[in-house]
């Protein structure tokens, strides 16, 4: 089969598209004939060398796929060959084929095309377990999404609304009129707003009862600042830097919390639980139309460097797919 390769770590043209062996599945895998995968922000950072597959996982860069059963290996149940899914991967999406364990296959939702179902495993997993999960969203809460135009960002929207809560959004400008489409409440420029002030306008004085958080340290102090009594902040990436000093009066003041957590490294046994989450509570959302694959553009694979110069300029909005075949 082919997979996309990394021959030396670098940048958007390091992406090779080659001839490698195919995958066998071990007990408790499927082989799946991959449609589509997309890119996601982690893809970029492994592709420099920075971010390497935890063991055991696919050399190849992917977190996620649509496509059709090929191959069930063995102690597998419950599915078979010429089954339409997606699936949340630790690796391997940048592929024709990829072994996946059977916990992480989600059903295509209905109504969703084959190729836009790769947009959806990994922020239905993200986003749910974190803002569901940890963040424990409410009906009437507020929901404030930093980077409200990245492909988690534009689920963490949809599912929010869905659920009830009033969603604030941060993103550049350009990007405002597609978060209010998908359900954000306020949108606010990061670049020109205090979303500190922003916050505080929305809600009366009240603060964001979950924030979901993309930047880590630059935001850490004013996440906290613009956290609700009670609220609970989540943060979920990095890319505003790892460190940061921590008031601990004023968590403690708001009686707040503050949690991190990452996806790919959980155990086998903790994806399967959050893949079932998403498949009993968020795919009848889907299926129902609230929540929606957000898809910028689709790309064939062999344009993956392509792909990852558009998401590293942040000019796409949602999902950038990579299509085989
Ligand atoms: N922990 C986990 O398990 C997990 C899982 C999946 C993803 N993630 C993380 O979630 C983040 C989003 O991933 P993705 O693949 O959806 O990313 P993406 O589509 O590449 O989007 C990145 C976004 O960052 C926004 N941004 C940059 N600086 C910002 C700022 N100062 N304030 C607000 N927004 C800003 C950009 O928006 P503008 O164009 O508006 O600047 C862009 O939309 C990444 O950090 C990723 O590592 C974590």
């Amino acid at each position: 089969m082919r997979a996309i390769t990394v021959p030396q770590p670098g940048g958007p043209d390091a992406l090779v598209w080659a001839e490698v062996p195919d995958p066998e599945p071990g007990p408790g895998e499927v082989i799946v004939r991959v449609r589509a995968s997309a890119v996601n922000r982690a893809d970029l950072l492994q592709r420099q060398g920075h971010y390497p597959p935890p063991p055991g996982a696919p050399a190849y860069l992917g977190l996620e796929c649509s496509g059709v059963i090929d191959t069930v290996g063995p102690e597998v149940t419950g599915w078979a060959v010429g089954q339409e899914v997606c699936a949340l991967l630790a690796g391997g999406g940048y592929a024709e084929r990829v072994a996946v364990p059977a916990g992480q296959l989600l059903p295509v939702p209905a109504g969703v095309d084959l190729v836009d179902a790769a947009a959806l495993p990994e922020v239905a997993c993200t986003v749910w377990s974190n803002v569901v999960g940890v963040g424990r969203l409410e009906t009437g809460d507020t929901l404030l999404v930093h980077g409200g135009g990245s492909g988690i960002g534009t689920f963490a929207i949809q599912l929010g609304a869905a659920l009830g809560a009033t969603v604030l959004a941060t993103a550049r400008t350009t990007k405002h009129p597609r978060l209010r489409e998908l359900g954000a409440a306020h949108t606010i420029d990061y670049r020109e707003q205090d979303f500190v002030e922003e916050v505080d306008k929305a809600t009366d004085g009240r603060g964001a009862d979950v924030i979901l958080d993309i930047l880590g340290g630059s935001y850490l102090g004013r996440n906290v600042a613009a956290l609700a009594t009670g609220g609970r902040l989540v943060v979920i990436g990095m890319q505003g830097g790892r460190k940061a000093e921590l008031d601990l009066g004023a968590l403690l003041t708001k009686r707040a919390s503050v949690s991190a957590t990452a996806l790919r490294s959980r155990p086998l046994a903790e994806k399967a639980a959050i893949v079932r989450g998403v498949r009993d509570e968020v795919w009848p959302l889907v299926a129902a139309g609230k929540v929606r694959p957000v898809v910028d553009r689709r790309l064939p694979m062999a344009e993956a460097a392509e792909a990852h110069r558009l998401v590293e300029s942040s000019d796409h909005v949602g999902k950038v797919l990579l299509t085989v075949g």
